[in-house]
């Protein structure tokens, strides 16, 4: 899978959400996260961040590593939605991206 890692935390470009064939890069309060059950490995997301938040798991920054088990804990009560255009904003974040202080802090 590919995973979103702490750039996207308050930027939330959102490139990658119209890139993603399979629509699995969901929205967060402070972040996005790609739900790696859904996602194909397709890479579409990676190039178009203009943060270069996005990395394929094997690839993901050791400062940053604890964003792979995040994007899929982000999942944990919502199942596999299947779709993150229906769902729209989710109303949370995972606690390593809720307990980071506001952008420019
Ligand atoms: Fe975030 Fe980059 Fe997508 S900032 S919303 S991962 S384009
Ligand atoms: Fe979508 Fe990126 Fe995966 S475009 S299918 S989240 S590699």
């Amino acid at each position: 899978t590919y995973v979103i890692a702490e750039p996207c935390v308050d930027v939330k470009d959102r490139a990658c959400v119209d890139e993603c064939p399979v629509d699995c890069i969901y929205e967060g309060a402070r972040c996005l996260y790609i739900h790696p059950d859904e996602c194909v490995d397709c890479g579409a997301c990676e190039p178009v961040c203009p943060v270069e938040a996005i990395y394929y798991e094997d690839d993901v920054p050791d400062q940053w590593k604890a964003y792979t088990p995040a994007n899929a804990e982000f999942f944990d009560d919502l199942g596999s939605p299947g779709g993150a255009q229906k769902l729209g904003v989710i109303d949370g974040d995972h606690p390593l991206v809720a307990a980071l202080p506001p952008a420019g802090e």
